[in-house]
C-alpha cells in the first residue's frame, strides 16, 4: 500500500513539474517576443554559460581566471535581466521555475548523494494515509500530549508501581519502538485491559509517530473491519478491493477494541486469522487492543488466532490495569 501510495504521489510530483515547465516556457516565448533586449541578453547569457561548462571541463580543478570571470559577467548579465523584468511590471522570477517547494524542487527527495524523503512528501502521505485510516484524533492523542496526571498515583495490584508509574514506563517502552520502526524484532503488540485504561490513546501515539517517519498506518475498530469484511464478502466491489489491498499492505495495522465486534459463526476468526497471517508472514507490523482478558481471546476466536496472538517470539503482550480513567474524571 505504501509503495501506491507513494509511486500515486511521486507521479503528481512529476506531472507538477512537467506543468511548471510548460508555464515557464511560455513565459520565456512571452518575454522574448515582447521584450527585444531580454531575448539577446538570454542568449547571451546561455552562450557564457556553454562556454563556463567547456572551460570546466578543460579545467576540472574549477580554478583559473576564465571560470571566474565568466561567472562575474553572467552574474551581471542575471542581475541585468531581474532588472529588466521589474522595469516591464513582471516579477524578478518570472524567469526562474516556480516551485512548491524549494527544498526539494517538487521532487519529493531532498540531498544530492543521500535522498531523503523531503517534508512535504511525508506530509502527503501523511495526510493520505489519514484518509485511509480513519485517524482525526491524532493532534489530540500522541506521545506529546501524553499526560501522565489523568492515571491516579495509587498503587496497583500485584505490582509496586502505581497506575501513573506504569504508564510512564509503558509510554517510553512504546516510544523506544515507535522510533526503531520498521526494525523492531516483534512486529505484533497485543494491548489487553478493561476499558478506559488508555489503550486507545497509546495505539494513536504510536500511529502518529510512524506516520510521521513516512510509513502508512491504517487504523480501524474491530466493529468497522469486520462489518466491511461481512459486506465485502456478499459484494466483490472496488472499495472493498481497496480495503483488502490496505489490510495486506500498510506497514502498520491497527485493530482497535478487538472483541466488540458483532459475531457471525467462525466467519470473524477466519477473516482475522488470515490478516494476522498474512501480515506475519510478510513480517509486517499489527497492533491491536482488546477489552478481552486473554483466556476470553482464546475462547472466542480459533486455537491457530490465539497461538499466532499469543506466540511471544513475535508479539508484544501488554497487559493494561488499574482504574478507569474515564470513571475518575467524572469523580
Ligand atoms: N495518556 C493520556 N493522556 C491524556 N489523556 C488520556 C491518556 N490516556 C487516555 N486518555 C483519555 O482518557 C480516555 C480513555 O482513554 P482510552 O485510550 O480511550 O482508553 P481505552 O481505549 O483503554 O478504553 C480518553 O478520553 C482519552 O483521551
Ligand atoms: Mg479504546
Amino acid at each position: 500500500m505504501r509503495n501506491l501510495i507513494l509511486s500515486e504521489i511521486l507521479q503528481e510530483y512529476d506531472e507538477l513539474r512537467t506543468r511548471e515547465r510548460e508555464a515557464l516556457r511560455q513565459r520565456e516565448n512571452h518575454v522574448t517576443e515582447t521584450i527585444p533586449e531580454i531575448a539577446v541578453l538570454r542568449r547571451t547569457i546561455i552562450e557564457l554559460m556553454a562556454r563556463r561548462s567547456l572551460e570546466i571541463i578543460k579545467n576540472p580543478n574549477l580554478s583559473g581566471q576564465t571560470i571566474d570571470e565568466l561567472e562575474k559577467k553572467i552574474n551581471e548579465l542575471k542581475e541585468r535581466e531581474r532588472d529588466l523584468l521589474i522595469q516591464h511590471g513582471l516579477p524578478p522570477d518570472y524567469l526562474s521555475m516556480h516551485y512548491r517547494c524549494p527544498q526539494c524542487e517538487d521532487t519529493g527527495y531532498r540531498g544530492d548523494i543521500i535522498k531523503e524523503k523531503c517534508s512535504c512528501l511525508i506530509q502527503k502521505l501523511v495526510e493520505r494515509t489519514y484518509q485511509l485510516s480513519d485517524i482525526k484524533e491524532l493532534d489530540r492523542e500522541n506521545f506529546d500530549t501524553f499526560d501522565p496526571e489523568v492515571f491516579p498515583d495509587a498503587p496497583i495490584e500485584g505490582s509496586k508501581l502505581t497506575q501513573r508509574e506504569y504508564m510512564i514506563q509503558l509510554k517510553n517502552r512504546l516510544m523506544d519502538y515507535a522510533k526503531k520502526f520498521p526494525d523492531n524484532r516483534r512486529k505484533t503488540i497485543l494491548f489487553s485491559g478493561k476499558t478506559g485504561l488508555g489503550k486507545t490513546f497509546l495505539l494513536n501515539c504510536m500511529a502518529k509517530t510512524i506516520l510521521n517517519m513516512g510509513y502508512t498506518v491504517m487504523r480501524i475498530s474491530a466493529y468497522k473491519l469486520f462489518n466491511q469484511l461481512f459486506l465485502s464478502a456478499l459484494q466483490d466491489n472496488e472499495e472493498n478491493q481497496f480495503l483488502f489491498n490496505c489490510l495486506f499492505e500498510v506497514d502498520a495495522l491497527i485493530i482497535d477494541d478487538l472483541g466488540t465486534e458483532t459475531q457471525r459463526n467462525n466467519f470473524t476468526s477466519e477473516d482475522l486469522f488470515n490478516i494476522l497471517n498474512e501480515r506475519f508472514t510478510q513480517e509486517k507490523h499489527t497492533f491491536l487492543s482488546t477489552n478481552l482478558g486473554l483466556a476470553e481471546l482464546k475462547d472466542r476466536y480459533s486455537d491457530r488466532i490465539a497461538s499466532r496472538l499469543f506466540d511471544t517470539s513475535n508479539t508484544i503482550l501488554i497487559k493494561f490495569v488499574g482504574q478507569d480513567i474515564r470513571l475518575r474524571a467524572r469523580n
